[in-house]
């Protein structure tokens, strides 16, 4: 498909309004001065899929307490401010996403789990980097594969020949992509996102995601969410829709880390790997609580 056509149909696909909003009416009150349970959990409790999702994320996580936990307040103690404001972020997302890919046969909710998963090792990869961050490069994870629920709803046939192609896991998804379709979801979600004005690192991130070393910007979040990508596909965690096998010596191997770990000594690596693998043990359990 020409790239002219490939722009006329991307007209059609709608835009997400989640991703213009995400941080909306609790971001204010997550700031470190106003952390009042009471008032969170009142902006929770007005949204029941945020409620359902939060109680089913801490009974998942702290699946040992004897007596589950069923309030929004304790919920928001046992979890933690970060934990609640990524939630927040997710799950908008995730239902504008849900909506839009209603129609197509793919494996969605492991996809979710692929998503989210990445987005949670976005933040410990740049976390175990030393560099501080706001909440961008956990949005940045969790919408690099855009691309993918995009080509789903706008190129359905396309979408469906290509995963059939996929699962037969000899060769790489952006590859039968390209061939099949002309583009591939790294380049198909920059030009939806573009497309909608969304910020320049979440342009970024869907383009180079499989390449952090092109990006011309933002090149530290871009390697992050590669590295995060990896990790959480050679743990088979969800399904990114890429069905060719990721090995552990893959992802310390990437060439994302070159960027992460310019000038860091042998001994800080291991301490940045030691923390991931720690965190890819707790992640199976995080993510069924949560999609
Ligand atoms: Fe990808
Ligand atoms: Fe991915």
């Amino acid at each position: 498909m020409s790239a002219e056509e490939i722009q006329s149909q991307l007209a059609r696909c709608p835009s997400l309004p989640s991703l213009g909003s995400i941080n909306h009416a609790l971001q204010g009150l997550l700031q470190p001065e106003q952390r009042y349970t009471a008032q969170i959990a009142e902006i929770i409790r007005r949204d029941p899929s945020l409620t359902a999702r939060l109680l089913r994320l801490v009974n998942s996580v702290y699946y040992g307490l004897t007596t589950p936990v069923s309030t929004i307040e304790e919920a928001v103690f046992y979890l933690g401010i970060r934990q609640i404001r990524q939630l927040v972020m997710v799950t908008p997302v995730i239902e504008d996403f849900q909506r839009l890919t209603r129609q197509c046969h793919f494996p969605w909710r492991e996809f979710w789990q692929h998503c989210i998963g990445t987005a949670l090792l976005t933040r410990e990869v740049t976390n175990a980097v030393q560099s501080s961050g706001d909440e961008s490069e956990y949005v940045a994870g969790l919408v690099h594969d855009v691309g993918k629920i995009v080509m789903a709803w706008t190129f359905p046939d396309h979408f469906a020949e290509i995963h059939r192609q996929a699962v037969q896991a000899t060769r790489s998804l952006t590859e039968i992509e390209t061939e099949v379709l002309g583009i591939d979801h790294g380049e198909l979600g920059a030009l939806y996102l573009e497309r909608h004005h969304l910020p320049e690192i979440l342009i970024k991130t869907a383009r180079f995601h499989h390449q952090p070393e092109k990006a011309d910007a933002y090149r530290h979040i871009v390697a992050s969410v590669q590295v995060a990508d990896l990790l959480i596909r050679s743990e088979k965690l969800g399904c990114s829709g890429d069905y060719l096998e990721v090995t552990r010596e893959q992802c310390f191997n990437a060439s994302g880390w070159k960027e992460l770990l310019t000038d860091t000594q042998e001994v800080e690596r291991t301490i940045a790997r030691a923390a991931l693998s720690h965190t890819l043990q707790l992640m199976p359990k995080m993510l069924e609580g949560l999609v």
